[in-house]
């Protein structure tokens, strides 16, 4: 028999009904990077996809742990944050966050920034709309990393995010672009085809149970692109 090699995704350790609570119907516990994460959910509510934890965000928490990545000193936004838990591992990680989504998400990213970032941390925790392609020249170019998770599943996002990225990109950014292939199939790979056209990309970690995939993305120099043409 050939020995198979299937890297697992990492999933919630528990959870805890809350019914009572108006915005999370639940809690769910994870274990990563040596941290206990609570985040609250509400995968019913009127907020929609970012009330809940997706693949792709727990693709991205496992790969940090694997491949140790340290935020210390470094800069990192996230683009459609959903429940904040990326970011959330990332500030614990040392990083100066800005975690973002659309305005009705914001609540919700905060409540679950007050129960897992201690005090000390705070100050580096920064929570702002972002709406990709609207007010993203609001934002400053200087991060060191950009963090993206299963964003990518309607047609008219993409050339949205690809606006987005391209502005808060600078030459020393890496982003980290992770995505269920099989969700949304068609619009996530055309995704990737049109961004590739601007970052050198990567995929640097697959999760075969789940299909995600996680890619390292670099700008391309000289640049490929003027942002008026978009
Ligand atoms: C499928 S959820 C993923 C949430 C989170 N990244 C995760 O992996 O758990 C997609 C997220 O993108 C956000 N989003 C969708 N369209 C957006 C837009 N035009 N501008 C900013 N955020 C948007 C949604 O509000 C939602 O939080």
């Amino acid at each position: 028999m050939p020995e198979t090699n299937v890297v697992k995704l990492m999933e919630r350790d528990y959870f805890l009904k809350v019914y009572a609570d108006r915005d999370f119907l639940m809690f769910e516990y994870y274990n990563s990077c040596g941290f206990q994460l609570k985040i609250g959910v509400n995968p019913f509510s009127r907020l929609g996809f970012g009330a809940m934890v997706w693949e792709a965000a727990l693709g991205l928490c496992q790969y940090f742990e694997k491949e140790e990545i340290r935020f210390s000193d470094k800069k990192v936004i996230e683009l459609g944050a959903g429940t904040g838990i990326l970011s959330i591992l990332v500030a614990l990680l040392g990083g100066d966050v800005t975690i973002t989504d659309k305005s009705e998400l914001l609540k919700l990213i905060k409540r679950n920034v007050s129960y897992n970032i201690p005090s000390s941390l705070k100050p580096q925790v920064h929570v702002s709309a972002l709406h990709w392609g609207h007010n993203h020249t609001l934002f400053p170019l200087d991060y060191d990393y950009i963090l993206c998770s299963d964003i990518m599943y309607f047609h008219y996002n993409i050339p949205l995010i690809l606006k987005t990225l391209l502005h808060l990109c600078s030459k020393k950014t890496i982003i980290y672009f992770a995505s269920t292939m099989s969700y949304s199939q068609n619009v996530t790979r055309l995704g990737y085809v049109t961004l590739s056209q601007y970052f050198q990309t990567e995929l640097v970690c697959r999760y075969d149970v789940k299909d995600v995939n996680v890619y390292r993305m670099i700008p391309n120099t000289p640049p490929t692109v003027q942002l008026d043409n978009l």
